[in-house]
């Protein structure tokens, strides 16, 4: 499933007169597959972006789709059931919940979809091998490290089998060995399930370790780099 931002831009208007760009005139391609980072300074739009992307906001202008439907027009509704159905998300502060276990936060996204129990625990089993912490999924968030819960919100991602992840600054809380783990292990659901990522960050050191960069300045792309040897 491909997909398109056709001129998008998205305005938030502060106040009357106080109007600010989160994206400017956006057009961009994600191919199914993908490997690729947005990658700027804070502010510049790498939420934005991805919240459209998400379809958790509308753009003020231009279209988007995925797999050839125009996302746009769907109802709020139609959007929520698209993401869960096609999209993983993945965050900086993982948000996990505290009062759950690993295996139980990895099962939530999947107790929201019509699958049965039996599958539900199979599936978790899978996911925790996949990020490495197959005997860990008693734990709590709390006994475990930031690369490991981080492991845990990928786990959750991949449990309802997307086709799209999406993370925002995932490695931001992260020391630069673990950081550079994390985007190792993205690349490896990359290249094993055919996995499309588009994640942010901030932190030149991780570009080598992606396909196709975006930089993005003031609420627009100034440039896309392709990495032939990733
Ligand atoms: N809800 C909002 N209301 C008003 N302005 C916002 C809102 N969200 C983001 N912005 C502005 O949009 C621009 C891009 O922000 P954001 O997408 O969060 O960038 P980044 O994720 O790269 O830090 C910034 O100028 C920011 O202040
Ligand atoms: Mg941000």
């Amino acid at each position: 499933m491909q997909f398109e931002m056709k001129n998008v831009s998205k305005v938030y208007q502060a106040s009357e007169e106080n109007k600010v760009y989160g994206a400017k005139n956006i057009n961009l391609t994600i191919k199914s597959g993908e490997f690729s980072a947005l990658v700027g300074p804070s502010g510049s739009g790498k939420t934005t972006l991805l919240n459209l992307i998400a379809g958790l906001i509308l753009p003020t202008e231009g279209t988007l789709s995925h797999g050839g439907k125009d996302i746009t027009s769907f109802s709020l509704e139609e959007r929520t059931q698209h993401r869960l159905d096609y999209m993983g998300f993945i965050f900086q502060d993982y948000q996990l919940l505290p009062v759950l276990t690993a295996a139980e936060n990895i099962e939530f996204p999947l107790q929201l979809k019509n699958i049965d129990q039996k599958e539900i625990k199979e599936r978790v089993l899978w996911a925790l091998k996949q990020v490495g912490l197959e005997n860990m999924g008693h734990r709590f968030p709390r006994q475990l490290s930031g690369g490991q819960q981080q492991r845990v919100s990928i786990a959750r991602a991949i449990s309802t089998r997307p086709q799209l992840i999406l993370a925002d600054e995932p490695t931001a809380n992260l020391d630069s060995k673990t950081a550079s783990d994390i985007i190792e292990l993205f690349k490896k659901l990359n290249q094993e399930f055919h996995l499309t990522f588009v994640f942010s960050t901030h932190d030149q050191r991780l570009i080598d370790q992606v396909r196709t960069v975006m930089y993005i300045k003031d609420a627009q792309i100034t440039e896309t780099r392709i990495n032939n040897n990733v």
